[in-house]
Order: structure tokens, then sequence, then C-alpha cells
């Protein structure tokens, strides 16, 4: 089989997309392109990759790409990922999906009308603990699932701290779209994606933008937001993240879900980015708690799930619609936060 073509834009998590791709049969990485030149050039070496390109409309004109990942800062993801489907690529676009759900929306017209894939980077679901916990809840052991509260906190973590990330004009807001993004959708995609109705919603900014100020920095997005959402079939699940945090540990990840029949726990190990899982039934009048040992599920990483899934011509794990979903809620908690009240949803 002729080797899928594969493009790269944004040279910083975009290096995890071209290794991850490198490990697929039938994909090649044939070109890459950054703004940085420097940066670019370095890639382009290190990586063994004979095109690159400053500018990636050109890229897209010049390579006939059959997949592109867009790797950038969030205001680029929707323009540069419609001129990739545009010009006939599948596209896997970093996430969040966008800016705000309305950028969203309109990335997946383009993509349905372009008939082209569209998937978003929620790499957490990529990981052979969370793939158990998915087998877990659709093996009926937990019930009905009625609770969830998923965490992503950090003590002091402001990614590029001073640049694009901590610019709400570039990146859309803070630690909520930044990190509660993968912890919410892993908890979404858990409870099978239900229907969301209400939101409420709190943002702060009290560390990281006294951090700023001191150090003359741009901050101008929120150091701590958390929300809550309310489904349709009654479920409820909290969602809480942070840059800045007076907290323990270094970084705390963690996704409860509670059922009628059982709950588990996924939490990353030593401040880190290794997970465990525990499960908590009671059984026979008694509770028990249950570990996850190996052997873990079998699981690729999602660039190359992503072409794998192309290949085989089968559905890729993640939807377009499930990023507008996230897309809508990450709205919702801000503007609840902004305005002091609930906001309905659809
Ligand atoms: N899935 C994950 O776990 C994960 C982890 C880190 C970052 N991300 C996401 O990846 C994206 C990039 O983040 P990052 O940490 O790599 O940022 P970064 O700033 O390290 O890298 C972004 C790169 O994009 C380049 N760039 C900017 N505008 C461009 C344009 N118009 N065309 C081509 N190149 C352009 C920059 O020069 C830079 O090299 C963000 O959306 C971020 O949320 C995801």
């Amino acid at each position: 089989m002729k080797k899928l073509r594969i493009g790269v834009v944004g040279l910083g998590m975009g290096q995890a997309h071209i290794n991850g791709y490198k490990e697929h049969p039938d994909a090649e990485v044939v070109a890459i392109a950054d703004v940085d030149k420097t940066r670019l050039e370095k890639a382009a070496k290190e990586q063994g990759i004979a095109k690159y390109y400053t500018d990636a409309l050109e890229m897209f004109k010049k390579e006939k790409l059959d997949v592109v990942s867009i790797a950038v800062p969030n205001k680029f993801h929707k323009p540069l990922t419609i001129a990739a489907l545009e010009s006939g690529a599948h596209v896997l676009c970093e996430k969040p999906m966008a800016m705000n759900a309305a950028e969203a929306e309109e990335m997946l017209a383009v993509a349905k009308r372009t008939k082209k894939r569209l998937g978003i980077n929620f790499s957490f679901r990529f990981t052979p603990q969370s793939f158990a916990m998915k087998q877990l809840v659709e093996s009926g052991e937990l019930g009905d699932i009625y609770f969830g509260r998923t965490v992503w906190h950090r003590r002091r973590g402001m990614p590029g701290f001073g640049g694009w990330f901590g610019t709400k004009a570039l990146s859309g807001g803070g630690p909520l779209i930044d990190l509660g993004v993968h912890r919410l959708d892993l908890a979404l995609w858990l409870m099978d994606y239900p229907e969301p109705e209400w939101v409420m919603g709190s943002a702060y900014n009290h560390i990281a933008s006294a951090i700023a100020k001191k150090q003359n920095k741009t901050y101008d997005v929120e150091d701590l937001a958390c929300g809550m959402i309310k489904f349709k079939n009654g479920a409820t699940l909290e969602i809480e993240a942070s840059w800045a945090a007076n907290i323990k540990e270094r970084e705390q990840m963690s996704t409860r879900l509670l059922g009628t029949k059982g709950g588990i726990f996924q939490y990353n190990l030593e401040e880190g980015y290794q997970f465990h899982v525990e499960c908590y039934q009671e059984k026979a009048g008694c509770q028990y708690d249950m570990h996850l040992h190996p052997p873990v599920p079998a699981c690729k990483s999602s660039y190359y799930t992503f072409v794998d899934c192309i290949v085989k011509k089968i559905p890729y794990v993640v939807s377009p619609e499930q990023g507008v979903t996230v897309m809508k809620l990450l709205d919702a908690i801000y503007k609840s936060a902004a305005t002091g009240k609930p906001v309905k949803i659809g």
C-alpha cells in the first residue's frame, strides 16, 4: 500500500505528532511547517524530513498531503485546519479544538462539506489506564454513572510564562481550556458524552497575575477555573483546572466517576504523567477496593490511531462533534464565571 503523506504544522507539540506517525508502517511524515525558521530547520534536520516550510499554506498547496497535524497556538487552529481540509487532507487538530464553540462549529462544517476526517487530539484517552476504565464502564460494572469529578491542578506551572498560553487573544483562556479540556473530555467519553443542560462556573486569577506583574510579563487569563455541568439524564460532572494553586502537589490529575454499582478513580502517580486506576464496589454486604494491574489494555498513540483508522476505514475514537461539545462547555463555564449566573446549553 502507498504510504499516507503526512504534514505537521507547529513544531513544539508537533514533534510528538511526528514521532507518533513514524511508528505507523503506512504513514510517512513528508513535510513540516513552522513560522519559526530556526525551530523549523532544527526539527527538519533532527527528524530527517526533507521538505520544510515557513508558510503552512504553501506546504498544503505543494505537497498533496493525505493527513495534516495542526499543533500551533489555539488562535490558528481554525484557519489552518480549514485550509488543510480544503486542500484535500484529513486533519488531526490539537486540543482545544478552537478558541470557542463558534469556531469549532465552522471547522466541523468544513470537514463535513469536504468529506474529510477531523480528529481532535484528546491524547489523554490514549493511555492503557483510560482504555481500561472505558472497558470497565462498558462492561456495566459501575451501573449508571450519576456523578463525576475531573481535575488537573498545578502548584505553579504556567506554560511558556509571558507567551501565547497566558495571552487570551492567542489562547482563548488559561488552564481550563489548556489542561481542563483533557480531563473534561476523558470524563465525558467515559460517561458516553451525555447531553449537557446547565453549567455553572467560576474563574480566578490571584496568583499567576501577581507573579506576572512582578516579572513584567503578559498574563490575562485565569489561573484557576472550575465548573459544574448538569446533564439532561440527571448526572453531574465537576471540573477543576489550575496552573497556579496553593496545593501540596506539583501536578495533580484525577478523574472520579460514581455509578449505581461501583466507582472508579484514575489518578497520576508521583505527580507525573503515569496513571493508576482503582475501582470500589459493595459485594455481599462488604466494601471492596480493586486495583488495575498489568497486563493493561493495548493502546497506541492518538497519532498512530488516527492513521490506522484512515487506513482501515473505521471511525476515529474522537469525533469532531465531541470537540464541539467540549468547546460549548468551556464557553459556558467562562460565561457563567463572567456573569455570575448559570448558563443553559442548547
Ligand atoms: N495534546 C497534548 O497533550 C498537548 C500538549 C502540549 C500542547 N498541546 C497543544 O498543541 C498546540 C501547540 O502547543 P505547543 O506547546 O506546541 O506550543 P509552542 O509554542 O511550543 O509551539 C507552537 C509552534 O507553532 C508555531 N507557529 C505559530 N503560529 C504558526 C503558524 N501560523 N504557522 C506555523 N507555525 C506556527 C510556533 O512558531 C511554535 O514553534 C496548542 O494548541 C496546545 O494546546 C497539546
